[in-house]
């Protein structure tokens, strides 16, 4: 865990991971109008931060906002408001060294290009023994170096997430964005995805930002743990895992620490659903911070 995240501040909203930020989002908000004059706030009011290195998860209900925070962050849909910094530098694009994978492997891999192809995408400003080399050792790494002129529709849906996690560290990006990649696959190759994604980002030190409804999944990979409240979203808890990396998922799930960390989250999930469905969209003060049950809020 970066020493920089204890400097969290737990009275505003506003989750920190100090001077070393990669990126750093303040007052993110966004909305969709809709042609019918009404319009659906879909992210809130969000600060956060993500160091170097760092590997941060975001949970919360369903339709609250996390792919509309995501395409913000990433720099590929523009907030209505806020400010957001890759590197100390406004972002506008999507900067060069940030890779995101999708939840919808199907969609996002090309079927009519060999899995070569598909990773070596990303790529062509290189010459060509530089992408292939890239390309193999970015195969290496998800374990799929032995099937390179496979078309996408000749893999298991766990081996096509794999090709488009092959294809985000390709490109040798600093932050890695995903979107709940592992949501369509059963659970056993679930399992080894995050155990692979978890190797990946420690490996190449890598900053990584897991949007993921599953509370093990989020525990288990990340540093940070943000949960967001209903729409339009907010950050109502930020949770450090004092848990050092790497980790083995039996190990760790076992530990009773790792119990309170899901028990915290959880609880808050539930507290901010209860009390959020009371006050329709109103902004939701519970918020906790830290690593011990009893501080949650
Ligand atoms: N392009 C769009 N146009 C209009 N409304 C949109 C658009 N994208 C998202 N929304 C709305 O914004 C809200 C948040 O959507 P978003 O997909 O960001 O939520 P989410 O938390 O990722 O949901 P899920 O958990 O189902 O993945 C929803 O009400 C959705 O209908
Ligand atoms: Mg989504």
């Amino acid at each position: 865990m970066p020493e920089s995240v204890k400097d969290a501040n737990p009275g505003t909203g506003a989750v920190t991971a100090g001077p070393a930020a990669l990126l750093e989002a303040q007052g993110i908000a966004r909305s969709f109008p809709h042609r019918n004059g009404s319009v659906t706030p879909a992210v809130g009011d969000i600060n956060l931060s993500i160091a170097k290195g760092e590997f941060v998860a975001i949970v919360g209900p369903s339709g609250c906002g996390k792919t509309t925070l995501l395409r913000c962050l990433c720099g590929l849909l523009k907030p209505d408001s806020g400010k957001l910094r890759y590197n100390g530098e406004p972002v506008d694009g999507v900067p060069d060294d940030v890779a995101v994978v999708f939840q919808e492997y199907n969609r996002s891999l090309f079927p009519w290009l060999s899995v070569r192809r598909n990773v070596e995408f990303g790529l062509t400003e290189l010459p060509k023994p530089e992408r292939r080399a890239r390309a193999e050792e970015a195969l290496q790494r998800v374990h799929l170096a032995d099937v390179p002129e496979h078309y996408p529709w000749q893999l298991s849906g766990g081996m096509q997430q794999r090709v488009a996690i092959a294809r985000a560290i390709a490109t040798s990006p600093n932050l890695l964005l995903m979107d709940e990649p592992f949501a369509s696959v059963d659970a056993q190759t679930r399992m080894r995805l995050e155990a692979m994604t978890a190797s990946i980002s420690t490996e190449l030190g890598l900053a990584t930002l897991l949007i993921t409804h599953d509370i093990d999944e989020a525990v288990f990979l990340a540093d940070r743990v943000i949960v967001l409240s209903p729409r339009p979203s907010h950050v109502v808890a930020e949770v450090v895992v004092d848990i050092p990396r790497p980790r083995d998922a039996l190990e760790v799930k076992a530990m009773p620490r790792f119990q309170e960390y899901r028990r915290l989250i959880h609880d808050v999930i539930v507290n901010t659903e209860s009390s959020t469905s009371a006050t329709a969209d109103s902004p939701v003060p519970a918020r906790a911070l830290g690593t011990q049950p009893e501080r949650s809020a």
